[in-house]
């Protein structure tokens, strides 16, 4: 089973990061393939604590190669104190491979991405305020910089000045900014260089190599299905595709190359900052999934906004990538609810809708159709195989499948490593 796609099912933060450190002991290459430091995993290892944002999540596991592919943007300052901060806790990162071709994140992005928010108003999108949109734009544009630039000078100027001769203009009429030095940002951007250099590789060759040589390769999304800026909730989306195809542009790997897609999805719904969401909760429900599911964002601090299962998006998510697995994870959340409501349908205008709308007005009006499933009261932490579950717990997860779509191979009963009931290998 050489290549296999791990990606969330929803809006993200579903748990990613556990699942690809899960894998990520049997695993040799484990490949971001889009998206930057916008992105924040957790991982727990035994009593230890781990929050990543731009560095894969397979960093973790001693035999792996981590591998950050074209297709990521980069902070450069960013890649080098997560790399400096987990070697001060004893991770060898000796092993990262970065792609030549990746885009870097300059702190004018970061500039440019704030104040379009904050122009944006009551309209802004709540960015992670990392410079993402505002680097992929200038990728698509054709004047963005990338890592291999750094290690010829003057094409670096070149590009820097032409980047920043619009921008100026932008930030300075516009936005009433100061304009931003050129060459200042051009000796920041050298000042990596050398730190960087031992980790640049042509990405794409060694990760097909490693295919065709059998070794096991994982390609660990950031976001969700419905942050994508193609399939997403657009415009409330990430300006990258977490989506199946986006692990073969991202990292230059061929879509007949990967065997296996996994959606990580979670037992009920989270979001970050604004957007559309059927079953978000306003109540006391809401409140009880936040705290008990410790769901505030890794990178930006904020409270996750809440809600029940839906299946509708599950569906859809199965759809778009081709999901051949579920990692169903934080099952243990749930625990204690004499009732879970879950939402299989909308109604949109007085009409019953199995399927995600592709209008966006419509997805603003879609209003949930509930089915109440049983709860369980039992502690199900320590659950390790599926029929350990309360027999309730094993209908809510069956039941979910079937509205899903694809089957559920895995499900996360607390955030440990070893917290997990597997039910199919993904690795055979
Ligand atoms: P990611 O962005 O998809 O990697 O997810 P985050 O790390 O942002 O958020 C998921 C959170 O849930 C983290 O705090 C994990 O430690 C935690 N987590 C993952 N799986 C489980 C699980 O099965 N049960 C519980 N209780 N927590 C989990
Ligand atoms: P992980 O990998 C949840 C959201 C932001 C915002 C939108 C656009 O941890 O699942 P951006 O800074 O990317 O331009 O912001 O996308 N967002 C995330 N939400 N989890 C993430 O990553 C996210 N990365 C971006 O909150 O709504
Ligand atoms: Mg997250």
């Amino acid at each position: 089973m050489p290549a296999l796609v791990l990606l969330g099912a929803q809006w993200g933060d579903e748990g990613k990061g556990k699942a690809t450190d899960l894998l990520g002991g049997s695993v040799d290459y484990v490949v971001r393939y889009q998206g930057g430091n916008n992105a924040g995993h957790t991982v727990v290892v035994g009593d230890q604590k781990y929050a990543l944002h731009l560095l894969p999540s397979g960093i973790l596991s001693p035999g792996c190669t981590p591998v950050i592919g074209n297709g990521v943007v980069v902070d450069p300052a960013v890649l080098l104190s997560e790399l400096s901060g987990l070697n001060e806790r004893g991770v060898d990162t000796s092993k990262l491979l970065l792609s030549g071709n990746a885009h870097l994140i300059t702190p004018y992005h970061t500039t440019v991405d704030k104040v379009t928010e904050r122009f944006l108003g009551k309209r802004k999108i709540g960015t992670t305020g990392r410079g993402i949109g505002p680097t992929y734009a200038d990728k698509i544009n054709r004047v963005g910089i990338r890592v291999q630039d750094l290690y010829d000078e003057s094409i670096l100027e070149q590009k820097v000045e032409a980047a920043l001769d619009f921008k100026n203009q932008i930030l300075a009429k516009l936005y009433n900014r100061r304009a931003i030095d050129a060459a200042k940002i051009v000796d920041e951007l050298l000042g990596y260089a050398e730190q960087i250099k031992p980790f640049v590789a042509d990405t794409t060759l060694i990760l097909n190599n490693a295919i065709d040589e059998g070794k096991v390769v994982l390609f660990e999304g950031g976001q969700g299905t419905l942050l994508d800026v193609d399939h997403g909730t657009y415009p409330f989306v990430t300006s990258s595709n977490p989506t199946a195809g986006g692990a073969c542009t991202g990292a230059g790997v061929g879509p007949t190359k990967i065997n296996r897609v996994i959606g990580i999805l979670k037992a009920y719904t989270t979001r970050v900052g604004a957007g559309p969401f059927p079953t978000e909760l306003f109540d006391k429900d809401g409140e009880a999934l936040r705290t008990i599911g410790g769901e505030r964002g890794v990178t930006t601090g904020r409270d996750r906004r809440c809600g029940w299962f839906d299946a509708v998006i599950a569906r859809y998510a199965t759809r778009v990538n081709g999901l051949t697995d579920f990692f169903l994870t934080k099952l243990d959340v749930l625990t204690g609810w004499e009732q879970i409501p879950v939402c299989v349908a909308y109604e949109i205008d007085g009409k019953r809708v199995e399927e995600l709308p592709y209008s966006q007005s419509d997805f603003h009006h879609a209003k949930p159709i509930y089915e109440m499933l049983p709860g369980w009261t039992e502690d199900i932490s320590k659950a390790k195989t599926f029929s350990e579950l309360p027999k309730n717990a094993q209908a809510y997860v069956k039941a979910l499948e079937e509205m899903s779509g694809a089957p559920i191979s895995a499900i996360g009963v607390g955030p440990g490593r070893d917290e997990t009931i597997e039910i199919n290998s993904f690795l055979s």
